[in-house]
């Protein structure tokens, strides 16, 4: 194959990679991989797009630029055009851009900053007020989010010297405390908590609501002044130490160089103390001080020339891997788990990485005993990355031969790479069941958490899904740590679960390949369990969303003699087995809805079920059939569909209105 082909299947391979990226994020609030993972795919999509720029497509994501105003805020066109910084991943490419600035100004000098990793704004002041604020949004043309930025009390509303006109640029972000304090909330309230900072802190910053801005606890750094009226500033440092006499809170340390050794140590003292900030950062910013100098070296249509950010890799540790847990899941999977000797990474310390099964192990050659190189994936969750030396005559890694729960035989079907526990009656696999069974999302029984049950297990007081409605509260009373208040506690939440909608009961069984979206269209369409345990193959693939597999695995479940069993005893004990779907109204007949962003008055969730209630349909894709996107605060490429298909886009007061 030649170069050229080779490089065009690779920019295909790419550009699939990087939409489903960008869909992930931006769609679906999730990221698979980090920052730096995807900044590295998108040069390399860009490098061979430079080199064959016959291999550019319309529809590449090299063309996107920043977020995309959607509406929600009047538009604001930025006179001075915010640009983005021009990315580099090595010192070598650090100093070529110092070769390329020094050709134009050899007497050039640098000041170095922590690159924030948030929102970048501009506030605009006249006569020393705060007039308005806005979003980066393309570079060219931001929203108007004033009322939210007044909500940032480290933004002043006046400044401490009356000058005619200043705009500055800094980045809105939210301290590490803040954020692990909002997730502790959303976590406890059931909701879905924010991936990180900069997440939450742009879900903060376009709310149409600023009350809800305020309480999230933005803070800002200002590092730019992007226009001024009436004073006569030099260069960069000289503008930072202005910025903070007129009170803004300015980037936390800066410090100027005048070769770029010392410029290059400076990237590195910053990359040492990262992650003892209490803010998050993704780089440093080398910027050329002199403003005349800037001037001279001008800018492309996307970056000055005269700035660099350098992209810090994600940390990487050395550890010693002291052993390999399996843990046997609710299917009977038996997944092997890395100990690792603790070690910080990227803010904490972690001890343990999933090392999904045995293919990887092999493909790592990971044995017990091994130092291995780890680091956290989006910066959150522990992986092992490689080993970097095998541990003295260690060998091979081999998975049990026995479920390290029950000791029956386990096995690897032929294509699959999961081992197998094939006992239904395996206690470990009883514990996942039971956790999944009782867990929010499923039958929602407070008080029955992971250790509990696991006791419950233990004492012989609970075998199966059924027991639980036939618990022995006296016993459970006198269990250590319970109490008589405890054990009524419990005793209400399990009676409380009889009235669950069907929909939760057809996922807290745990059937393959049925997750909650499942569980619910099977609700809504057979209305009742009887309906479903009779509904043959055919008649389940009739439900939109459904395939083969799905429909074979809720047949086969409900075909199994336990299964017949369970439903019977659960109907003894008085569970609802009937779809509480209230249909009030048939107002939404024939419209599909699509959610998008962040839903702050309902929630994703309810504000689906009021849509269904009414007999409208919500759908997770814009196509030509949608019939309103609901958009709330940071929608994303959704957004940008529907607005190409002419579709209309409602907020959450329109849709409160359409409800009422
Ligand atoms: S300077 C014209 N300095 O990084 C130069 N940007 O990747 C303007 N950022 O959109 C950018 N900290 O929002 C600059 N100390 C800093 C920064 C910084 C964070 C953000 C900024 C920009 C993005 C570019």
């Amino acid at each position: 194959m030649s170069d050229f082909e080779q490089k065009k299947l690779r920019a295909e391979e790419l550009r699939k990679e990087l939409n489903h990226h960008i869909y992930r994020y931006y769609v679906e609030n999730e990221n698979d991989i980090s920052d730096y993972e995807y900044d590295m795919l998108m040069r390399e999509l860009d490098s061979i797009e430079k080199e064959y720029p016959e291999l550019l497509t319309p529809d590449s994501p090299t063309h996107r630029v920043g977020g995309q105003a959607d509406g929600l805020f009047e538009t604001v066109v930025h006179t001075v055009k915010m640009l983005s910084l021009q990315d580099a991943f090595s010192h070598k490419e650090v100093r070529e851009f110092d070769a390329r600035v020094k050709d134009v100004f050899s007497s050039a000098e640098y000041v170095v900053e922590p690159k924030i990793d948030g929102l970048s704004v501009s506030l605009e002041y006249t006569n020393g007020v705060f007039t308005r604020g806005s979003t980066r949004g393309s570079g060219e043309n931001g929203e108007d989010i004033t009322a939210n930025l007044r909500t940032i009390k480290t933004i002043p509303l006046r400044l401490k010297k009356d000058i005619p006109f200043i705009e500055v640029r800094g980045e809105v972000y939210m301290p590490r405390e803040v954020f692990l304090k909002i997730v502790e909330k959303q976590e406890l309230n059931g909701e879905k908590p924010f991936k990180n900072p900069r997440n939450a802190a742009a879900g903060s910053i376009r709310q149409k609501n600023p009350k809800i801005t305020a309480e999230r606890n933005l803070d800002i750094y200002v590092f730019n002044i992007q226009q001024v009226e009436g004073v006569e500033i030099k260069g960069h440092y000289e503008s930072l130490v202005f910025l903070k006499e007129l009170g803004f809170k300015t980037i936390p340390f800066f410090n100027k160089f005048d070769n770029i050794d010392d410029t290059l140590k400076e990237i590195e003292r910053i990359g040492e103390i990262r992650y003892t900030l209490p803010f998050d950062i993704d780089g440093a910013v080398i910027k050329t001080d002199d403003f005349s100098m800037r001037e001279t070296i001008g800018s492309t249509a996307k970056f000055p020339k005269w700035a660099l950010a350098y992209k810090y890799p994600p940390e990487e540790k050395e550890t010693k891997l002291v052993d390999i847990e399996i843990n046997v899941g609710r299917t009977g999977v038996l997944t092997p788990t890395a100990v690792f000797e603790p070690v910080l990474v990227a803010g904490s310390t972690v001890s343990r990485a999933t090392l999904h099964n045995e293919d990887f192990i092999t493909e790592k050659g990971i044995r017990i005993g091994d130092t291995v190189k780890i680091r956290k994936a989006g910066d959150i969750i522990p992986e092992v990355l490689c080993v970097v030396e095998h541990c003295d005559n260690s060998t091979p890694y081999k998975m049990p031969d026995f479920c390290p729960s029950c000791n029956s035989p386990v096995h690897r079907e032929v294509g699959e790479a999961a081992i197998r526990c094939d006992n239904p009656d395996c206690p470990a696999q009883l514990l996942r069941v039971l956790i999944h069974f009782c867990s929010r999302d499923a039958m929602d029984i407070e008080g029955l958490g992971d250790a509990v049950l696991e006791t419950l297990l233990n004492q012989g007081l609970i075998s199966k899904i059924a027991d639980i409605y036939r618990i022995d509260y006296d016993k459970i009373a006198q269990l250590e740590g319970m109490g008589k208040k405890s054990a009524d506690n419990m005793r209400n939440a399990v009676e409380k679960s009889k009235q669950n909608d069907l929909s939760k009961l057809i996922f807290a069984f745990g059937i393959r390949h049925i997750g909650q979206k499942a569980s619910k269209l099977l609700s809504d369409h057979f209305l009742t369990l009887d309906n479903i345990i009779s509904a043959s193959k055919e008649e389940i693939l009739n439900i939109e969303g459904f395939g083969e597999i799905m429909a074979d695995s809720v047949v086969d479940f409900f075909s199994l003699e336990q299964t017949k069993q369970m439903i019977e005893e659960l109907k003894s004990f008085g569970l609802n087995m009937e779809s509480q779907r209230e249909i009030k109204d048939n107002r939404f007949e024939g419209m599909t809805f699509v959610l998008t962003g962040t839903l702050s008055t309902y929630g994703r969730k309810e504000a689906q079920e009021i849509i269904e209630s009414y007999g409208g349909k919500a759908s997770s894709s814009v196509s030509k059939k949608t019939t309103y996107v609901l958009a709330g605060e940071a929608a994303g490429s959704k957004l940008q569909k529907a607005t190409d298909l002419g579709i209309t886009i409602i907020n959450e007061e329109q849709f409160a209105e359409m409800i009422k």
